[in-house]
C-alpha cells in the first residue's frame, strides 16, 4: 500500500492505495463517488472522464498512485449546494440525458474543454464530445447543451 494525497472536489484527503488500483476504482470504491461511470474499462467510451489538474482524463486508464498531490474534479464536485453547474442545467434544459450513463463523462469532458475554449463553435463542441460514446440521445442535444452552457458561463463569469 502507498499513501497518496489528493484534492478531491476541493478537499485534500490522504488515501492508502495499492500500486495497481485504477483511479476509477479509488473514486467509486474507496471514496463512494459513483457519479463517475465505468463503461468499457479500456479507454474507448469516455464514460469515466474526470478532470485531473484541470484536464479531461480517463479514470480507467490512470493508476491512483499517479495522482499523488493532484487536484481531481468529478461530477459530484460541480454542483455548489443546491445550485447546479451551468453544464448540468443546460443538459437538463436541452433534454440531453436519457439513461444518463454517459452524461457525467460528457459533462466533465465539456467542463475541461470550456476552460480552454470559452467561446466554442458547434464543430469544436462536436469534436470535444466525439470521444464520449452515447447509445441513447445521439449528439445533437448534448452539443446544444454544451454551447448553451458555455454561453451562460461567459455571461455569469462561472468556472
Ligand atoms: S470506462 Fe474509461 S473510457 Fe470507457
Ligand atoms: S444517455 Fe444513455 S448512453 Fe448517453
Amino acid at each position: 500500500m502507498k499513501t497518496i494525497r489528493i484534492n478531491i472536489n476541493g478537499e485534500w484527503k490522504k488515501l492508502k492505495v495499492n500500486p495497481q488500483d485504477r483511479l476509477i476504482d479509488t473514486l467509486r470504491g474507496q471514496l463512494g463517488l459513483t457519479g463517475t461511470k465505468e463503461g468499457c474499462g479500456e479507454g474507448e467510451c469516455g464514460a469515466c472522464t474526470i478532470n485531473l489538474n484541470g484536464k479531461a482524463v480517463l479514470a480507467c486508464l490512470i493508476l491512483s498512485v499517479q495522482t499523488d498531490e493532484s487536484r481531481i474534479l468529478t461530477i459530484e464536485g460541480l454542483q455548489k449546494g443546491l445550485e447546479l453547474h451551468p453544464l448540468q442545467t443546460a443538459f437538463l434544459n436541452e433534454s440531453a440525458v436519457q439513461c444518463g450513463f454517459c452524461t457525467p463523462g460528457m459533462i466533465m469532458a465539456a467542463h475541461a474543454f470550456i476552460r480552454e475554449n470559452p467561446e466554442p463553435d458547434m464543430q469544436m463542441v462536436k469534436e470535444c464530445l466525439a470521444n464520449n460514446l452515447c447509445r441513447c440521445t445521439g449528439y445533437e442535444k448534448p452539443v446544444k447543451a454544451v454551447l448553451a452552457a458555455a454561453c451562460s458561463m461567459r455571461e455569469t463569469n462561472h468556472d
